[in-house]
């Protein structure tokens, strides 16, 4: 069959359930990931012949994006600060929204880095020039912010912790595919007091979709992907948030900082959590789309 052939299937089959742009990006990155083609080659090479075998696991990619089975699940993998990441069922699937969460930390521990290097600049020892910031993660899923932090930010040492077994077989893959180094904890944050050791930054996207926000997420979400990183209680929307700050109040050093995704409804009342007597610097930042969706603090 010739390529530009597999791709009318594609959207005969499905234009009825996708965005047309979206069912061609879904054929471009099928060829990619299975026949190495770039998206270039569909454009100049419209009418190159594809293998009945080359043929099979684009067909069978498309009776997935059938059921509404998210492509980042079928290929296995998906992109993240420019890393490729290995996603399955186990796992949310990293969002663009985080990626702005990871920047914010990163430029912020390089600037705290700057300053504090500036105000040593004098009195510089060996101790302070190598001073390595830790870092934690909670909730870490694919390992997406831990491995993103390692990668973009060398001198630190980052921890990461999940109450899934099955998340953190992923998250470690992802530290190894990505050539850094994570230490990883299994632990469930809404029991955990204290971890060993204490950090100059903490971060979390925890879940925080109210099940009265259901209605508003797409079915390929709902059915695919696991709602124990996705949901919350309708009575009790914050409870994750409740006990990440505590935990941050008790293992952040002096100076830290703690760095939250937020559910764009509840930006104001998670907001309200940081205490102003315990916390300064507290900022409510949107995300690309205009919603509220970062929250920052730092310890006194
Ligand atoms: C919204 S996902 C975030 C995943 C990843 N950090 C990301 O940004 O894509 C929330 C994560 O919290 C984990 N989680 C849920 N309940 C938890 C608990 N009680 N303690 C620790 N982690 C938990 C889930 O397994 C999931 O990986």
């Amino acid at each position: 069959m010739l390529l530009k052939e597999i791709k009318t299937i594609y959207h005969k089959e499905l234009d009825a359930l996708y965005a047309r742009e979206e069912v061609a990006s879904f054929f471009c990155i099928a060829i990619e990931h299975y026949l190495n083609l770039e998206r270039f080659v569909l454009a100049m090479q419209p009418d190159k012949i594809i293998s009945k075998e080359e043929e099979q696991p684009l067909f069978e990619t498309l009776a997935q994006l059938k059921i509404q089975r998210p492509i980042q699940y079928i290929i296995g993998e998906t992109r993240f600060m420019e890393l490729d990441f290995i996603v399955n069922e186990g796992v949310l699937i990293p969002r663009p929204e985080t990626e702005e969460l990871v920047r914010w930390v990163i430029d912020d521990v390089r600037n705290v880095k700057c300053e504090s290097r500036r105000r040593n600049a004098s009195k510089e020892t060996t101790a302070i020039k190598n001073a390595r910031v830790q870092i934690l993660d909670i909730g870490t899923g694919s390992g997406c912010i831990a491995v993103s932090l390692a990668k973009n930010l060398p001198n630190t040492e980052v921890f990461a912790l999940d109450v899934s077994e099955q998340a953190l077989k992923v998250a470690q893959a992802n530290a190894l595919h990505n050539n850094v180094s994570v230490s990883f904890t299994t632990a469930d944050i809404l029991t955990l007091q204290e971890l060993e050791g204490s950090f100059d930054v903490i971060v979390s996207n925890p879940p925080y979709v109210r099940e009265l926000e259901k209605k508003e997420i797409e079915s390929n979400v709902l059915e695919h992907e696991p709602g124990l990183a996705l949901f919350v209680p309708d009575d009790d929307p914050l409870l994750f948030y409740k006990k990440i700050v505590q935990f941050a109040e008790k293992n952040l050093n002096k100076k830290g900082s703690l760095f939250l995704e937020v559910n764009q409804y509840l930006g104001i009342e998670t907001k309200a959590l940081f205490e102003t007597t315990i916390w300064t610097a507290i900022q409510l930042r949107k995300d690309m789309f205009g919603n509220d969706r970062m929250l920052m603090g730092t310890l006194k």
